[in-house]
């Protein structure tokens, strides 16, 4: 379903410049979560602002059902509300002072097509529903939100455009670690009841195993790795993933 060919990201000038992304090619098909992994600087998030449309690449493609994406301004609507993200720090991805119901209008307001045709404050409540918030949520400012509860609201305008392809760039990063597990259980769960496909990003292994269905290693701009989950996770071929799996297990024995 998404299709990116030989990438290559450079930023910066003259002899300053720099390839973030080197020749990195992955796909998601229909169903399925892709764990993007890789330590800080690596070009995870590079990756994912090409997806959405929001980095211009040097060359490559980005297909979805083979059609190229195109950047975000000449993307057609409808690609645009297939590809939605969902950000590290939903305090600084949500505006604090509009409320939540205001947050979900706007969504709808961008892409008409996917609003309820019927009851709209049933349609409302259904996706608050849908991420595990009390309808009562809808009339708070996104500033009186918890961390956890501001993530359910960004994946809430996320899904309330009705996508098909969810990137996740760090998404539970920024949250406690029980909090975190939340989260995961419901992206997951959402996944599996609107049929979505996930590109999910996150420097820790440890997280990434817990959703992904294929692993893909990055590291300085280039894919190192990419395979199944569980064949990545128990016999990783490159040395690079095993001293992140490592990493992963002293964390969890420290913990
Ligand atoms: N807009 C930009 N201008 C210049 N350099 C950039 C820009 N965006 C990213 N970079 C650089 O590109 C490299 C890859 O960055 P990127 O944010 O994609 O890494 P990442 O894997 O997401 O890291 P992290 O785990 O810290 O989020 C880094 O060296 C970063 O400093
Ligand atoms: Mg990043």
């Amino acid at each position: 379903m998404l299709e990116v060919r030989d990438l290559d990201v450079s930023f910066g000038r003259a002899r300053r410049r720099f390839k973030a992304v080197d020749g990195v090619s992955l796909t998601v098909g229909p169903d399925e979560t892709l764990g993007l992994v890789g330590e800080s600087g690596s070009g995870k998030t590079t990756v994912a602002r090409v997806v959405v449309g929001l980095v211009k690449p040097d060359s490559g493609d980005v297909l979805f059902d083979g059609k190229p994406l195109g950047p975000v301004g000449r993307r057609p609507a409808s690609l645009q509300r297939a590809v939605q993200m969902v950000f590290q720090d939903p305090r600084s991805s949500l505006n604090p002072r509009m409320t939540v119901s205001a947050v979900i209008d706007e969504a709808w307001r961008t892409h008409p097509e996917s609003a309820p045709t019927g009851d709209r404050t049933a349609g409302l409540h259904q996706l608050l529903d849908d991420v595990g918030l009390d309808a009562t949520v809808a009339r708070h400012r996104a500033g009186e939100l918890s961390g956890g509860q501001c993530q359910r609201v960004s994946i809430a305008r996320a899904l309330a455009v009705k996508p098909r392809l969810l990137v996740c760039d760090e998404a539970v990063s920024a949250l406690d670690v029980s909090v975190q597990s939340q989260i995961l259980r419901l992206l997951v769960d959402l996944q599996q009841r609107h049929h979505l496909s996930m590109l999910f990003i996150s420097h820790d292994l440890g997280v990434v195993h817990q959703i992904a269905d294929r692993i893909a290693v990055m590291r300085r701009g280039v894919l190192v790795e990419e395979g199944v989950a569980t064949d990545v996770l128990s016999d990783p071929q490159h040395e690079y993933t095993r001293s992140l799996l490592d990493a992963a297990l002293e964390l969890t024995k420290e913990s």
